[in-house]
């Protein structure tokens, strides 16, 4: 546990040093779950992009190894994914390079790794696939797609998601398209896409496909959508009608979400950025910048509406978390605390004024509320309020809070909102009260 700064996480990855964005090349081999990060070990604003690396066994305490990948001359080191085959396990990422005239050049690279030796090859085929021109390009999900026996990979290409297929990760066919009419969209490009194969309830099986949005996602910035559809190999078909908009998360901070690769067949789970590309390089942290989320495992629930994801923090790592209720006098800085909010009440953290969560006195709204004093002047979009629908009956929910990064899910998982706070007093348990209008004075 690294406790140089208050903010620093106790459970949640952190580079050592530092700027962290976006989680890379997630897999899991054996009981080890490998993480790779989009990371500069020598600022703590985004520019010289490296993959930092880290592993873990339990989501609660890490091991830090050298940093997988370097910037070659000019050329950056973007986000992409891992997959484990016949012959090792590889890396595809996005080599990025700004051109001079303001736009930027994106292309596609594998990487042969060997990770008990800590070794990083880059194939001498490089790049394997490229744009052929400039433009967004880039953030490549490699995924097995078993019944056709072939490797896909998603890659953004600003308002869509492109699908390759490949039978040995280098030589790539362009297959198809999605999103330019579906869902959420900014003039900013989607990023990060993912794309995996749950369990319905009906013992069948669907997949959800998810991008990161930048801007003007509820709670203003950049936050992460998903759809729920087919996929046979070639395309993805959208089982919701084009305008329909699911959040994988409310909050301000929960972004470029990836799955891990795994193949022994268990649960799907992701993890994600905790931050917003809109104040991500204004936090008030020193030594370094970014956070990973809790890790949530992956599954569907039917409502009215159709299939939506439902997430769960790993009961392991819900349980190595201790109930704020139970904690001592002092308080702890990571904690859960399950809680019912009726219509007017607040969910209060840290003992700030400003109720955090607010329902609404017809119970079907919640208000998310955030401040941050220090944020006034350096970084004025941190703080804020959104408002997000929900149901009218009981509202049950569970927060997990880590040194200010506070992850709720609400009504089982079906709901969730990631917020990273950095408070004056960290170890104050969380309280629900019915909202008094004077105390908003
Ligand atoms: C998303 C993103 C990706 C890109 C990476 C660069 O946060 O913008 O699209 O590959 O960050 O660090």
């Amino acid at each position: 546990m690294m406790t140089d700064e208050p903010f620093r996480p106790s459970l949640h990855l952190t580079p050592p040093k530092g700027w962290m964005n976006d989680p890379n090349g997630l897999i899991k081999i054996g009981d080890i779950w490998h993480v790779f990060y989009q990371h500069d070990p020598g600022s703590t604003l985004h520019d010289r992009m490296h993959w930092g690396r880290a592993s873990t066994r339990d989501f609660v305490s890490w091991v830090h190894h050298p940093d997988a990948l370097a910037p070659e001359g000019e050329w950056m080191c973007y986000s992409g994914s891992a997959v484990a085959t016949d012959d090792g396990v590889k890396l595809l990422f996005t080599e990025h390079k700004p051109l001079p005239s303001g736009g930027e050049c994106q292309r596609q690279s594998l990487v042969h790794a060997d990770l008990d030796a800590g070794t990083f090859r880059r194939d001498p085929a490089n790049p394997v696939l490229t744009s052929h021109g400039a433009g967004v390009f880039r953030d490549p999900k490699v995924i097995r797609h078993e019944s056709s026996g072939r490797w896909i990979m998603l890659i953004t290409t600003g308002q869509e998601i492109a699908f390759y297929s490949s039978q040995d990760l280098v030589a790539w066919e362009f297959e198809s398209v999605f999103g330019a009419n579906d869902g959420f969209h900014t003039d900013a490009p989607w990023e990060c896409p993912d794309l995996f194969e749950l369990a319905t309830p009906e013992g069948e099986t669907a997949w959800v496909l998810s991008v990161g949005v930048a801007g003007g996602v509820p709670g203003g910035g950049t936050g992460t959508q998903y759809f729920v559809g087919d996929f046979d190999g070639r395309r993805f078909i959208n089982r919701n009608a084009p305008d329909q908009v699911l959040w994988a998360d409310w909050g301000r901070d929960f972004y470029a979400a990836q799955s891990f690769f795994r193949s022994d067949g268990g649960t799907p789970v992701w993890l994600a950025w905790a931050s917003n590309w809109r104040y991500a390089r204004q936090t008030p942290t020193v030594a370094f910048r970014g956070a990973l989320t809790h890790p949530r495992e992956l599954s569907l629930r039917q409502t009215p509406g159709g299939l939506r994801l439902i997430q769960r923090l790993p009961e392991t790592v819900r349980r190595s978390l201790p109930l704020a209720s139970e904690a001592g006098p002092g308080g702890v800085a990571a904690y859960r605390e399950e809680f019912t909010l009726a219509p007017g009440e607040v969910l209060r953290l840290f003992g700030e004024d400003t109720p955090q969560l607010r329902r609404s006195e017809d119970g079907r709204s919640l208000m998310v509320t955030r401040y941050g004093a220090w944020a006034e002047t350096a970084a004025p979009a941190f703080a804020g309020s959104y408002q997000l629908p929900i149901s009218d009956g009981p509202l049950r929910g569970e927060v997990y809070v880590d040194h200010g990064i506070v992850e709720i899910a609400l009504d089982d998982g079906a709901t969730w909102i990631t917020e990273v706070h950095y408070p004056d007093a960290l170890t104050v348990a969380p309280e629900v009260c019915r909202w008094s209008p004077q105390e908003a004075a």
